[in-house]
């Protein structure tokens, strides 16, 4: 079955030969096409151009046409980095925040990680998996097509594979793309406060061997943060993971640059993710590498601290993704229309910018970049039409409202 989408005012973000990544001057960039159309086939794109060019139709029996009647079309949202398994809220400590308390200092009360670590180790998978799931299906309405999605509540062998298994059924049974990063070096449990190299030794040498034998993971991740985990333990876990040929994405200069940076991208690393704080040398490392800065503005927005400085970085000629970071802690929004909105209004990139950023930069960053993240022929057809609106900056612009109208993700209308 084939689906046309007809009339569309401005298809967004088109491709002709696929890209590995946009980077500095390049990001200004977009390519678009007015007054449109897009056919799709077996799940797949196989044509775009200007209404002028269309063929028309062939087989009336056999296609579908849709009337975009002058909405928008842009590639679904790919979300880098999520934690979107979680047993439960934590608007608690959202209240203490208001009152005072600091992000670190929750966590220094029990609060923060190990809080959701013991409500998620006291959750069955099953729950688990339908409590994602709603979340998930909420996301695709508000253009998320493909995600990654962390472990790291669990913290414990069992339920950290729980967690990867829940993410496991979330791949088998939607059509959304996904990834799994194992994070078991998320927080030190409490059995360990004493003993950070004991649960070191636990997550290198039991937990990923079990997690790559079962081949629950496409990616490992720590937090590399002073009070969580060093930038010895960092170069400890990527260098067993990739021994085994899961490469990483790593939690990197949330709070503090300590060098997270150029350990991750010395090892190999996809991505470095939040880079709130960065120092020179964490530019240096990032020049000529094949590593995505990764940055997560809504975690700025709701934590009250700096945001991840993207004008700099593309200054400098880096490419710059923008993903979520939806967790109860420290980001209770999946909403990437959001994201695309901080990155205008506080990180002051242009919409063309943002789009790049949130769509081809964070497809590379979760290693989807042939196969999504922009209008191509021969990617997957996940995309969006929009309600009428008079230009695609109306977007981000446009912060709090929802413009979507239609997501298909591998050619199924959702
Ligand atoms: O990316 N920084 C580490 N992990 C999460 C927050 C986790 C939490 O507070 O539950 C993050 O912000
Ligand atoms: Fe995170």
């Amino acid at each position: 079955m084939k689906t046309v989408i007809k009339n569309i005012s401005e298809l967004i973000q088109t491709e002709t030969t696929p890209r590995k990544w946009v980077a500095g001057k390049d990001m200004s960039n977009i390519s678009t096409i007015k007054d449109a159309f897009v056919e799709v086939e077996n799940g797949i794109i196989t044509s775009f151009g200007s209404m002028d060019e269309w063929n028309g139709i062939e087989d009336w029996n056999n296609t579908d046409i849709i009337d975009a009647e002058g909405g928008m079309v842009f590639p679904t949202y790919c979300d880098s980095h999520t934690h979107l398994v979680f047993a439960a809220s934590r608007e608690g400590e959202f209240v203490d925040r208001i009152n005072g308390l600091s992000y670190a200092e929750i966590a220094q009360r029990g609060g923060g990680i190990l809080n959701s670590a013991e409500k998620l180790q006291n959750a069955s998978e099953d729950e688990l998996y339908e409590d994602a799931l709603n979340r998930l299906n909420e996301l695709v309405q508000m253009g998320t097509g493909a995600i990654e999605i962390k472990s790291g509540y669990g913290l414990t062998m069992d339920a950290e594979l729980k967690m990867l298994k829940v993410i496991k059924r979330l791949k088998e049974n939607t059509d959304v793309t996904i990834k799994a990063t194992f994070l078991g070096a998320h927080a030190l449990p409490k059995e360990y406060k004493d003993n950070k190299d004991g649960y070191m030794d636990l997550v290198i040498n039991e937990m990923l061997p079990k997690v790559a034998d079962e081949k629950l993971a496409d990616y490992v991740d720590i937090f590399c943060e002073e009070g969580y985990f060093t930038v010895e333990d960092t170069k400890r876990l990527l260098t067993a993971a990739n021994k085994y040929g899961i490469p990483s994405k790593t939690h990197v200069n949330q709070f503090n640059a300590i060098g997270g940076v150029k350990a991750s991208v010395d090892l190999g690393a996809l991505s470095v993710d939040h880079l709130e704080e960065m120092a020179d040398e964490d530019y240096t490392a990032l020049q000529n590498a094949n590593c995505m800065p990764t940055i997560l503005p809504s975690c700025s927005f709701f934590l009250g601290i700096p945001y991840g400085p993207a004008v700099k970085m593309m200054e400098k000629g880096l490419p710059v993704a923008l993903a979520t970071d939806y967790n109860p802690g420290s980001t209770p929004s999946g909403n990437m229309n959001f994201v695309a909105s901080l990155g205008c209004i506080q990180l002051k990139m242009t919409p063309e910018q943002v789009i790049n950023a949130t769509t081809i930069n964070t497809a590379y960053a979760m290693g989807v970049e042939k196969e999504l993240g922009s209008i191509c022929i021969g990617k997957k057809a996940n995309l969006f039409i929009t309600k009428p609106i008079p230009s695609y900056a109306y977007l981000p612009y446009s912060f709090g409202h929802n413009v979507i109208d239609k997501v298909m993700i591998n050619g199924k209308f959702q």
